[in-house]
């Protein structure tokens, strides 16, 4: 186990170190990825994008200031952004600029909604989009990721393509290997995919550049601290989480239980016994 913790950080170590990079994009990086841990705890907030009002996120403020202190850095849209987190916040915003077709609408159908220059405006220390590999629009969506690396990389912003989120196709590593290698061939900095549970380690040994992996729907806490684990484990550099934190019973428990995962190697029973203590 911890062999493989360590591979992984020396893995983004080497990622921020060695490869090319502008001094704005590895600092901003560097604000991503914990530098002692090599890792990330993203809280993902974004739902509202497609999904409106998602449970647990009703009253958005109320959701998620609580959550900010525990939070490596926040995936948020714009306009949740300017209304409902204070300005004089220090996590790290990283900003969801695609979008287009709502929870009723052909999911594929996103373009590019937010501008780089917005995305400076608001500081951001990253972007995210998504691409629908195998969908109706693969080859736009995979068009505007190559677009947005494009354009970010002249102001050394990160981009994050996000695959396979949402989507009820079954979520194999033969199909997540595919997307997560394509989003990197395209230039994306990060990978945003879900965890599967056999041959993960093959989707990150395949993909030269940092995965973080979604939560997915809710599930039982414990399962969800599982997932973390194995998928930390197996090589991920990290979550980007959203319902399984802001959908529990005890959000604050379970960020900072994640954290104990991700961070500080935690066991999953060590960290669920950090999650129970919070709810007393
Ligand atoms: C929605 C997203 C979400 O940020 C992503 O799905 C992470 O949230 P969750 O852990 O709830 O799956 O990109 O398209």
């Amino acid at each position: 186990m911890d062999s493989n913790i360590n591979h992984n950080k020396v893995y983004i170590a080497t990622f921020f170190c060695y490869t090319k990079m502008d001094w704005g994009l590895k600092n901003r990086l560097s604000r991503i990825f914990n530098p002692k841990s090599g890792k990330t705890v993203m809280l993902a907030v974004d739902h509202g994008y497609f999904q409106g009002p998602t449970t647990g996120l009703k009253d958005f403020k109320k959701a998620v200031e609580p959550l900010l202190p525990y939070a490596d850095c926040l995936f948020i849209t714009r306009g949740m952004l300017r209304n409902c987190v204070d300005a004089n916040t220090d996590v790290p915003i990283f900003l969801r600029v695609s979008g287009g077709p709502s929870i009723l609408g052909e999911l594929s159908n996103e373009d590019i909604t937010t501008s780089m220059k917005e995305a400076i405006r608001l500081n951001a220390v990253g972007v995210g989009l998504s691409i629908f590999v195998g969908e109706k629009n693969e080859d736009r969506t995979i068009s505007n990721l190559g677009r947005l690396v494009n354009e970010a990389e002249e102001y050394g912003i990160p981009v994050l393509a996000i695959t396979a989120v949402g989507k009820e196709m079954e979520r194999d590593a033969r199909y997540l290997s595919l997307a997560c290698r394509i989003a990197a061939e395209m230039g994306a900095h990060m990978v945003k995919t879900y965890y599967c549970k056999e041959d993960f380690k093959q989707i990150v040994e395949s993909c030269p550049v940092p995965i973080v992996i979604a939560g997915g729907k809710k599930i039982p806490e414990k399962e969800a601290l599982q997932m973390a684990y194995d998928a930390i484990n197996e090589g991920a550099a990290g979550v980007d989480m959203g319902r399984n934190i802001f959908q529990s019973d005890n959000p604050v428990g379970m960020i900072k239980a994640i954290r104990a995962i991700v961070h500080e190697k935690k066991s999953v029973d060590e960290a669920y016994k950090i999650y129970e203590k919070e709810k007393k």
